[in-house]
Order: structure tokens, then sequence, then C-alpha cells
């Protein structure tokens, strides 16, 4: 599928994630073929560059990592890129960036196609969406060509108040279908596999319900502490707001949710909304007893020693953001009505690992003599999102001999064996989803709001006088305790990954 001709204009272009993330997928899609050849690439940023300025730049971000065809690729992707000097407040700035796309509809065949990625601080977005209504840059609400449609990153809100406003203030110039929402889990292969394991096999949706599963696992785990600049926004957010108001909520959401009768954007969606609403209702009670907060100390990872959270550059020192989370939840609806669902976050933890597993109930009776080491009786399936993408199905085997010993063993399925191709990096997919007008893996108005209100009980409770401070791991460590104390009664333990 390749996108009708267009013009992507990045603002923000000179910060990170137009070099680590948005520049790279741009030039990927062209290398493969992805990109129409009617496209261009506006950088849009408060500098004095020139078109060469910005072409330069990029060529040193995608030199290292641009193949061994760059050499090839890159004079013919460098035509596309041209910069438009602005600020993000200023009207006269936006004037030109018009002038500059018309010019670019003549030069480069563009059509009057533009999308615009805000990949700047949040505090700019409404800013920059007024201007772009004023300056005529969006088209009316429901015209369907030439098309305008807007990328923006999150914190899509801090809490649900902040959110409701921020779309507030979106819909007073884009409809929802112009407003695309990132949450860069979505673009990930293994995360839209969730859904073909599913519902494109007949063998597993039967048992994906209260009657056969036990308990759901979902760990996304980080090595990384605060990297570079990182401390200051993450001392605002934490691991609740950076990773499990969106990105943990959507793994909840396409494990949990019922089969779409097909795969649109909004009949996927609405699905998915669903299950944000099933989620519990918390007073501040159950709040302390199923969410457990807490900061690492110093420690070492990989042998080479790491400082603590408190310690971190641009944190406060006596914060209480805490960049691990962990809870237990039940979803109240009639497939999962008393399964409980576990989550865990952090950084600084042992490795990188994100997976979700689907833990069986152990058989009626037991006939065999259980394995005692580590042995859980319980069929798992894992989905592994990241590293060694894949899945397997943990079940119990006999070791063989006279006696009636039961081991577990796998069956598994590994992304880089059975397929060829290595999966696209989430911000190619996403990008030509933008370009192709498809929202399937953006998330709705609706879907932010419907996290942020589960979310947002959470915050409140911890802000309370008497909420129990984040408890301590050590950096490196596999998190709190006061985890595993979550699982105790329900007489489960955290996977070891
Ligand atoms: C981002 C968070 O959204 O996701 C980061 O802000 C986190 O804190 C990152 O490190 C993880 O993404 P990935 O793709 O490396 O799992």
């Amino acid at each position: 599928r390749v996108p009708e001709p267009c013009a992507v204009v990045l603002f923000g272009s000179t910060g990170d994630l137009a070099h680590r993330k948005l520049v790279p997928a741009l030039y990927n899609l062209a290398r493969g073929g992805n990109l129409p050849s009617e496209c261009a690439i506006v950088g849009f940023a408060r500098r004095d560059w020139s078109d060469d300025d910005l072409r330069a730049e990029y060529e040193k971000t995608l030199e290292k990592e641009g193949g061994p065809d760059f050499k090839e690729i890159w004079p013919q992707f460098s035509t596309r890129l041209v910069f438009s000097p602005g600020n993000f407040d200023d009207p006269e700035s936006y004037r030109k960036l018009k002038e500059k796309l018309e010019e670019l509809d003549r030069t480069h065949g563009t059509r009057g196609n533009r999308i615009f990625y805000l990949a700047v601080s949040p505090e700019f977005f409404e800013t920059i969406v007024e201007q772009l209504g004023k300056a005529g840059l969006i088209y009316p609400r429901h015209q369907e060509s030439p098309w305008s449609r807007v990328v923006i990153e999150k914190p899509f809100g801090h809490d649900l108040g902040s959110a409701k406003e921020l779309s507030r203030d979106l819909s007073k110039v884009l409809d929802e279908s112009q407003v695309y929402r990132i949450d860069h889990y979505l673009g990930k292969e293994t995360v839209q596999n969730i859904l073909a394991f599913r519902f494109g096999n007949s063998i597993f949706e039967p048992i994906w319900n209260r009657r056969h599963v036990g308990a759901v696992q979902i760990t996304v785990a980080e090595e990384v502490g605060m990297s570079g600049s990182r401390g200051a926004y993450y001392d605002t957010a934490g691991a609740i707001r950076d990773m499990v108001q969106n990105h943990m909520m959507q793994l909840l959401c396409l494990v949990a949710m019922e089969p779409p009768t097909d795969l649109s954007a909004d009949v996927v969606r609405s699905e998915k909304v669903k299950v944000l609403q099933a989620l519990p209702r918390w007073k501040p009670e159950d709040v302390y007893r199923n969410v457990v907060r807490a900061q690492y100390t110093a420690g070492s990872i990989e042998g080479k020693e790491v400082p603590g959270y408190l310690q971190e550059k641009g944190v406060k020192p006596d914060s209480r953001t805490a960049p691990y989370v962990a809870m237990r939840l039940e979803l109240n609806n009639w497939r999962w009505a008393g399964v409980p669902f576990f989550l865990r976050t952090g950084k600084r933890l042992p490795k990188r690992a994100t997976e979700i597993a689907i833990q069986f109930r152990r058989p009626p009776t037991e006939l065999f003599e259980p394995e005692v080491d580590g042995h859980t009786g319980m069929n798992q399936l894992v989905l592994r999102i990241q590293p060694n993408e894949g899945a397997s199905l943990a079940f119990e085997a006999k070791i063989p001999g006279s006696r009636r010993r039961l081991q577990e063993v796998r069956m598994d399925f590994r992304y880089g064996t059975a397929f060829a191709v290595p999966p696209p990096e989430a911000y190619e997919r996403l990008l030509l989803d933008v370009m192709l007008g498809d929202p399937t893996l953006f998330t709705r108005t609706d879907e932010v709001d419907s996290a942020w209100r589960f979310i947002t009980t959470i915050l409140d409770a911890w802000e309370l006088p008497d909420a129990p401070p984040p408890v301590n791991y050590v950096a490196g460590s596999w998190g709190p305790l006061e985890a595993d104390k979550l699982l105790e009664a329900d007489g489960s333990k955290w996977r070891r990954l």
C-alpha cells in the first residue's frame, strides 16, 4: 500500500524524537518504496536554518544506520527535505509555512495533503493547533480531499481533567478523524499480533476466559534509568503516567477485549474502550492494597554501578514519583470477573523484557507428582512482545522413567526464525498508517479518557496525607518485596524472566 502524495511537517524537527525515530522511519519507508514519490518532509523549528542545514543535520543522523545502500538512497531522499523556520506562536511563521506548502504542491506534487506531526512538548499542542487553524492549514472537518491530519505524542494530559481539556482544545479546530494520537506500542508488530493470535486462530479463544484462565501477568521491564536530560520530565510523570496509562492499558485491552466484528478502526477501538470501562472503581484503601509504587536505590546493572532514582539528574531529592509500579486488578465483566491481572513495569530492572503471560488453571485433580523446584502446574501461554519476539506455550510432560513425575516443557515460536524479514520499526508502521488515513492503531479520545479515569483514581489516592510513600528496590533487582506480596493471596508468583 503506497499512500497518496503529501507533505509531512515535523514540528520539533531538531528535537530528539525527530532524530531518533521519525526521520529514520521516513527514510526507511522511502528505502522500502513505501513513500509516495510525491512526498516532501518539512522541518519546522525555532532555528535560522536553510534547507541545506536540515539536510546536513539529517544526513549525520541517518549515515550511521542508513544501511549499505545509504549512498544510493540519500541523494533522492534529501531532495524531499525542506526547512521552514518559525516560532510556534507566531502567525507570520504559519503564513510562511502555508506559502512553502503551496510551493511544494507545485514543485513536489504534494497535492494539498498535509500531515502535521507535533513532536514537541505538550504545552505547545494547543498553540500550534490553534495557529494551524487560523492560518487556514486545517481543512474543514469532513473534507475528504485534500486532507489534513495532526499527529500528537503523549502525554495526553496529566490526569482526567487535563486530558479532557486537551481534547476540548483540539476539537475547536479538528475533527476526531483528523487527530492521530500515537502510542508507539500499538505500532509494534508483536502487539498487533495479539489480535491475530487470538482471533486468527480458533484454538485459543474458547479457553480465553475466567473458566480456564487463572491469572494474567503483564510485565514491561526496562534496564534504563533516567538517561540524558530525561529526569526532569520523568519526575512529573512516573511509571504510572509514562507507561501504565498508555502502553500497559493498551496491552491489557488487546488481551482482554471481546472479538471485534471486523478490524475497522472504530470497531476495534470501541471494543478496547469496553475493557477500560470494566476497570475497577477503587477507593483509596483499595489503591493502597492493590497498587505498589517504588523507587530504585543505587545498585548495579550488568556489573555497572548506577545511582538511585533520587540521585538522578533532574529528579527532586524528596520526590515521591515512582519509576516502578505493580498492581493487581480485576475486570468487572462476564469474561474476566474474578481473574486477577497482575501488571508491573519499572526502570532499572535486571533486563529489558515485555511479555504477557496467560496462566491457565491447574487440572482439577492431581494425578501426577509435580517436580518440586519452581513448579507451578499451570499451563502458560507467553506472548513475548520484546525482545526475542515470539510466543511460547508451556505445558507438562512426563519425565522419562518409572515414576509419574511431571516437568514443564515448551513449544516455541520465534518471529526471527518463522519470518525471513525483521519486523518494521513501530514508527514506520504508524507513520505509514497516518499517510494512509488508517487510525486503527491510534488512540481515540474516549480510550484516553477511560484510561485516565482509572489512573486518576490512583493518582488522587497517592496525594492523600495518609497515602503510603513509595517503597524501595535496589537497582538491578526485580522490584520490591511488596510487589511479591500482591500475588501471595492468589497463591501466585511473578514470573522469572
Ligand atoms: C516511552 C516511555 O513511551 O516508552 C519511556 O516514555 C520508555 O520511558 C519507552 O522507556 C519504552 O519503549 P520501548 O519501545 O523501548 O519499549
